[in-house]
């Protein structure tokens, strides 16, 4: 591994000289702020913090760390699963969080080009103005920003309808390590010009170059919708039922799965959620239908739950109006957190093709019970993407730290084993890195080193993530 410079007072100088004093953070209760995501509870501060305001500033720092050899993490709000914004190398954090504007929203070609450090939600509400959409919608929507979105190439429910983020982009401006900026393609719908560098930077997880520009697609605005929250009293029967429903020709814009303790612990986390669940409950869907059409609605509803019965589903919980979607959303989106908050947990961020879901969910709770360990299971059940939250509970941190991983590497090889892979939509980061060979073969990984190394030869953008 690369011997990294570590940061002296002259580099602190040198980039306030750059992007000015206020934009340089080097006191260690600074750096505590920039030096976590919301990846378990890892902390990494970087030795400086930089927040500077516009490309050609990036490019000045990127200069400069490239001819120095300092490590660069770059980061976004700081609201990742997979620890790919911590700087574990020290060196230079890399925040883009002030390079939040909207540069244009064009809306005669229905797109816009925003900066990384944008709000995901803010983008939506500002496509939403002019009568546009913009879908992809990671539960942290009202935190997460766009640029971090693109480095791990976000989803969140509406992907089963409407595709993850690297589906809403056209183009991208990039710092690479070395400083140059870069455009990666054209701002045009189509593009059969050369290898598309686009979608090679998106999911890249800030390895290969910093994204400081995005050209995003839009499309009409989709207006209504309708949300159906449906009991089971088995959670392989609930799996069962979501490729059902595809099967019967519905795309729902929603269908998200939810194990009853991710519900239980919901709501002991926010008093403002109460959904009366049956004793009998096991496992809930979460189904969204959308549409321009009412009555369009209502009929593929019906259809949906025609295919629900089939699989003893419960009592249905309809929701047509704000306040109960609203409820029911919230509750989906704050699982994470509540989560969080009640234990100790490892997440991970399985994904199959959906069909094999349910022997997904019931292999986990085998390897789980073979090695004593408790997990919480929700997600993207549309998408085959289930996130299994390994519960520390009372396990010792001698089966923690030493019996776990070898459990971990059990999933993820059962979910490769089923056609799977070991992310949807957190990325790999640090946390998964050490599983990689179970995704990838030797040639394989091979070739994502050589592309790594063409973008970054002397290793210093984002070390320390994706590879061993
Ligand atoms: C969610 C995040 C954890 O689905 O991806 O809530
Ligand atoms: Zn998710």
């Amino acid at each position: 591994m690369n011997q990294f410079t570590k940061i002296s007072q002259s580099h602190i100088n040198q980039f306030t000289e750059l992007i000015g004093k206020e934009n340089v953070f080097f006191k260690p209760e600074q750096l505590k702020e920039f030096g976590h995501d919301e990846t378990e509870d890892l902390v990494f501060p970087p030795e400086v913090a930089l927040t500077p305001r516009n490309t050609e500033q990036v490019s000045q720092i990127m200069k400069y760390c490239f001819a120095e050899n300092l490590p660069v993490t770059p980061m976004g709000s700081q609201t990742g699963l997979s620890g790919g914004a911590l700087s574990v190398h020290g060196g230079v954090g890399l925040s883009m969080k002030k390079m939040n504007a909207i540069v244009e929203l064009d809306e005669k070609n229905q797109q816009i080009i925003v900066e990384p450090g944008l709000i995901t939600e803010e983008l939506q509400n500002a496509a939403i103005e002019k009568g546009l959409f913009y879908a992809p919608d990671p539960s942290s929507k009202g935190s997460c920003s766009i640029g971090g979105n693109l480095a791990e190439n976000a989803g969140g429910p509406r992907a089963v309808k409407y595709g993850v983020t690297k589906d809403w982009v056209l183009n991208l401006e990039v710092v690479l390590p070395n400083g140059e900026i870069i455009w990666t393609g054209s701002n045009t719908l189509k593009n059969s010009t050369g290898y598309n560098l686009t979608q090679l930077m998106v999911g890249s997880e800030g390895t290969l170059g910093i994204i400081t520009k995005a050209v995003i697609k839009l499309i009409p605005y989709v207006p209504n919708n309708v949300s159906m929250l449906a009991q089971f009293p088995s959670s392989t029967k609930a799996c069962e039922a979501v490729s059902a429903i595809f099967r019967a020709g519905i795309t729902p814009s929603a269908l998200e799965f939810m194990e009853r303790d991710a519900l239980d612990w919901i709501m002991k986390f926010d008093d403002s959620v109460s959904i009366k669940i049956d004793d009998s409950t096991q496992a809930h869907l979460l189904i969204e239908i959308d549409g321009t059409n009412m009555d369009i609605i209502y009929q593929e509803c019906e259809k949906v739950a025609e295919v629900l019965e089939q699989f003893e589903c419960g009592e249905i919980l309809l929701a047509d109006n704000e306040a109960q979607k609203d409820e029911i959303w919230r509750m989906r989106r704050r699982i994470g957190e509540a989560v969080k908050s009640n234990s100790i947990y490892k997440e991970e961020d399985t994904v199959v093709p959906r069909y094999e879901l349910p022997t997904l969910l019931s292999g986990v709770k085998e390897i789980g019970n073979k090695f004593g360990f408790k997990s919480v299971c929700y997600g993207h059940a549309g998408d085959g993407n289930l996130h299994i939250n390994i519960i520390k509970g009372e396990l010792t941190d001698k089966q923690w730290n030493e019996e776990l991983p070898v459990a971990i590497r059990e999933i993820f090889e059962l979910t490769v084993s089923l056609g799977g892979t070991l992310s949807g939509e957190h990325g790999i980061g640090y946390v998964q890195k050490n599983y990689m060979d179970i995704a990838f073969s030797k040639v394989e990984l091979g070739l994502l080193k050589s592309i790594k190394n063409v973008f970054d030869p002397t290793g210093i953008m984002n070390p320390g993530k994706l590879f061993v």
